[in-house]
């Protein structure tokens, strides 16, 4: 997948630079072109004989190569030469720099001249990565066309333990072969993706929730990426991960934040699908404090929840593409027929739990496709990536229907 890719790393001061070492051994392997660009604190971390030697090619540090001879690192052509350029690790300092345009060595120099595609991968110490400040940073860095490989949780350099280390060797690698390998068929459009279950909190120890795993809805959004859209997938808490350079997820926990989620991004998607499985009603009030057992019984008020995919079919525009979701245990295509119409979706995909194989996580999916227009499609058991890519070309044969109907 990266044959003959040239690609422009640059390396900053983290500990994490030791795992750079390793990625550029595996871009190689992939017969990748790699030049490295270092800052003066990278070398403090990992010696650029070591990345030299990995990626074949002398490692770029200053703007003069030889101060005598008057010889000097080009960064206007570094940044044309390369398909890509990547920041990894992206200290909080370097993506700081970025994001307000500062140019103080090479590699700034090197980032402000490029004319590819920029991805960095952050790496720090959790308190860095959820300051308000760095934030700021990335969805400054993202605004301006920069993708952000996400960093990983687990331990820190710190001993703290959370999110900050920067994605593994092997995780960057694959995420750089789906940017190269991102078909064309979605190009340029883009998709709305709800996934996971909502969690509607009772108390501040407990709350209300289902099944679902979120496993269908990744499914789809790798498969919405895959073709080319850029995905916003709005996502209730999951312990999946996805990476990809066109998937930008927004977490939420309640169906109320997912409903402010989705309205506020619904007038620029082209399509539209609700993969949530979001809880119906919501404790009417939040418990401040732990509820203690003291009563026999206790009832718990529920309020109903906002119906997302309802209130995005009454806001529809003419040419974008609405499906969900339907998982029914009796009156199945009869109750789904129902729902489609009432939340007005041009697909809807009904799920069996009667099905072995089918429903709450498994890998495997057997659903029935059921048009606006009348069509069915029953499909076999599936592997569920199998099932999104399939739904994938139905909604963009759709897509490409209403958009010749004007
Ligand atoms: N949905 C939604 N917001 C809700 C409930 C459901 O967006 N508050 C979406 C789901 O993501 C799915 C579709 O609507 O795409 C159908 O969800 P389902 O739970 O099957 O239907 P409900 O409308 O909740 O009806 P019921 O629970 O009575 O079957």
């Amino acid at each position: 997948m990266l044959k003959g890719k040239k690609i422009l790393i640059g390396v900053c001061g983290s500990i994490a630079a030791y795992k750079t070492a390793t990625l550029i051994r595996l871009l190689v392997k992939q017969q990748a072109e790699v030049q490295v660009i270092i800052t003066d604190a990278a070398a403090d971390f990992i010696s650029p004989l070591t990345l030299a030697t990995l990626s074949k090619k002398p490692v770029l540090k200053h703007y003069t190569a030889n101060s005598e001879t008057g010889e000097w690192n080009n960064h206007v052509a570094l940044g044309l030469w390369a398909d890509l350029m990547l920041i990894a690790p992206a200290t909080a300092h370097t993506l700081a720099k970025m994001a307000s345009g500062l140019c103080d060595n090479l590699l700034m120099a090197a980032y402000l001249s490029a004319r590819c595609p920029v991805a960095v991968a952050p790496a720090m110490d959790l308190d860095m990565w959820h300051h308000p400040a760095t934030q700021r940073n990335i969805s400054r860095l993202q605004a301006d066309g920069c993708y952000v490989i996400p960093p990983g949780e687990g331990e820190l350099a710190s001993g703290l333990s959370g999110k900050g280390r920067m994605a593994e060797p092997e995780q960057i690698a694959q995420w750089l072969s789906l940017f190269f390998t991102a078909s064309n068929w979605l190009k340029g459009k883009n998709v709305l993706l709800t996934a996971g279950p909502t969690i509607e909190p009772i108390d501040p120890v407990r709350y209300i929730t289902n099944h679902s795993t979120g496993k269908m809805g990744y499914a789809l959004a790798q498969a919405f990426a895959d073709a080319g859209a850029s995905v916003r997938l709005i996502s209730g808490p999951v312990s999946l991960q996805l990476l990809h350079p066109l998937v930008q997820i927004t977490p939420v926990h309640t169906a109320r934040q997912m409903h402010q989620a989705v309205m506020e991004r619904l007038s620029q998607a082209d399509i539209i699908v609700h993969c949530a499985a979001v809880a119906d009603y919501a404790p009417a009030q939040i418990a401040p404090q732990k509820i203690k057992k003291q009563e026999e019984r206790l009832t718990l008020d529920l309020v109903k929840n906002p119906d997302i995919a309802a209130e995005a079919g009454q806001r529809l525009q003419w040419h974008q593409v609405h499906a969900g979701f339907a998982l029914e245990t009796d009156h199945e295509e009869a109750n789904a027929h129902q729902k489609m119409l009432r939340k007005n979706f041009d697909l809807i995909v009904l799920n069996s739990l009667n099905q072995k194989g089918a429903g709450f996580g498994h890998d495997t999916n057997r659903v029935t496709l059921l048009f606006r227009d009348g069509k069915r499609e029953d499909l076999p058991l599936l592997p569920k990536n199998e099932v999104a890519r399939i739904i994938v070309q139905h909604l963009t044969q759709l897509l490409q229907t209403k958009s010749h109907v004007v």
